[in-house]
């Protein structure tokens, strides 16, 4: 049976989460494979706004057994507040397992991801401060804490314990605030009991399911050009978004993924700090903040705004292997005269623009391709020559059932 992968092919927030819930009506599982509760995943049913932090995007479906794969860095007092949250707008969230292998954030970690974005000063990444490099750090340098740990509540609260008296050692050290050790143990005691009758040899288990001839789609936060590998590094995320990502990310072989869907906006934006070739500091970047409403679901923050950019998207594709792409928040551009897409980079690497005219009508209602101006048809067609990968699905508005199938 095939795997789906779902990969954001910009700088996060394309409408994964939109696709995701889309395609989730033909698959068994959705499996989170890396990043934390950086990622803020919005699905819109109707007149509600789901705001997904951790949970996988699927879990709105009662068919969908939600997984939180190895590759994911697991905030505990998030987790728990989203699946209340949840549960209390009537999403049974009972079928969720989290992989042992997970490894689990602490208070320590957010401390320090503040106090390293103090230390950069001007160069600083614009992290979203909820402690994600660093629990990433401790993954790698072997001392992080796993949710499988959790199993064992004696040796976790010693483990806690150990850490918290580490840490504490270097948030000092740069100026911080010493953390309570005894409540960050009893905090976490408790909270290490609630999780541990979800956790779960998630590997083991997704492969029965692949026995099974399951469908399994596995959802990407973050994107291509965050990956601490591929993107634009030091301004990055501290996983890794891309396809290959998704394989390390749940276990599954890289011979399973068969479909693998890149998401891209119609436009360009990122959140924080780094290089944004097609960047809009004119009015033009303030309209297409203002009509996508383009502030962070996580932080708040404005996101900055610009074009299109197929440089990048082609990069992307290369990465990634995307096999077909989704082309998102077309509507938002509706207002414009004109519209810019940057085809190629000149000699000093300065975009350079092909101009399309706008369409300048309401497309948010259009859900055929019948219904949508030739003019937002050439936009499509000329992403779609230009990059060389299939259009599937374009975006014409947030509610699940706004969106045209392109082919
Ligand atoms: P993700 O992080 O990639 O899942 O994306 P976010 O949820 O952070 O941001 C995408 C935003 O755009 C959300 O508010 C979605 O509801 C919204 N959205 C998704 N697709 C479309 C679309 O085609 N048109 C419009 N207008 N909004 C969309
Ligand atoms: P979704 O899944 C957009 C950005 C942060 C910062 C950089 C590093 O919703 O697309 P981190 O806290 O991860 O160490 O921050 O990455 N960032 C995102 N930007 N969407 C996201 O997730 C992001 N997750 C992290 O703004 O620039
Ligand atoms: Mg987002």
């Amino acid at each position: 049976m095939p795997v789906t992968v779902v990969v954001g092919a910009q700088w996060g927030d394309e409408g994964k989460a939109k696709v995701i819930d889309l395609l989730a009506a033909e698959h068994t599982h959705v499996v989170r494979y890396q990043g934390g509760h950086n990622a803020g995943h919005t699905v819109v049913v109707g007149s509600e706004r789901y705001a997904l932090q951790l949970i996988p995007s699927g879990v709105l479906y009662p068919h969908i057994i939600p997984v939180i794969g190895n590759g994911v860095v697991v905030d505990l007092p998030t987790l728990f507040k989203e699946i209340d949250t949840l549960q209390s707008r009537d999403i049974d969230c009972s079928r969720l397992l989290v992989s042992s292998q997970c490894h689990l954030i602490f208070p320590w970690h957010q401390s320090l991801d503040s106090l390293y974005e103090q230390g950069r000063g001007d160069d600083r990444i614009g992290t979203t401060l909820k402690g994600i490099g660093p629990a990433y750090a401790d993954k790698a340098r072997r001392i992080g804490v796993r949710a499988g740990d959790v199993l064992d509540p004696a040796a976790f609260a010693n483990t806690v314990k150990v850490q918290a008296v580490a840490h504490n050692s270097e948030i000092t050290a740069l100026g911080g605030d010493a953390l309570d050790v005894d409540a960050v143990v009893a905090q976490f005691s408790e909270l290490g009991a609630r999780l541990a009758p979800y956790v779960r040899d998630t590997v083991e288990m997704l492969h029965e399911s692949l026995d099974r001839d399951d469908a399994l789609l596995l959802e990407g936060a973050q994107a291509t050009f965050l990956d601490l590998d591929h993107g634009t590094y030091p301004f990055v995320t501290s996983s890794n978004p891309t396809a290959g990502g998704a394989c390390v990310g749940t276990g599954i072989g890289p011979r399973y993924l068969t479909r693998i869907v890149g998401i891209t906006k119609a436009y360009c934006t990122r959140v924080g700090s780094g290089p944004f070739p097609t960047e809009l500091l004119d009015e033009l970047g303030d309209k297409l903040v203002e009509i996508g409403h383009e502030y962070g679901t996580v932080t708040g923050r404005r996101r900055r705004c610009g074009w299109l950019d197929l440089v990048m998207l082609r990069k992307a594709v290369r990465i990634n292997s995307f096999t077909e792409l989704a082309l998102t928040k077309l509507d938002v551009l509706d207002t414009f005269d004109e519209i810019k897409v940057c085809t190629e980079y000149d000699a000093t690497g300065k975009p350079i623009y092909a101009v399309l005219p706008g369409w300048l009508t309401d497309i948010s209602a259009v859900n055929s391709l019948d219904g949508l101006p030739e003019r937002a048809k050439a936009l499509v067609d000329l992403v779609e020559k230009e990059v060389g990968v299939p259009i599937r699905i374009v975006g014409t508005g947030a509610e699940r059932h706004s969106y045209v199938v392109w082919q």
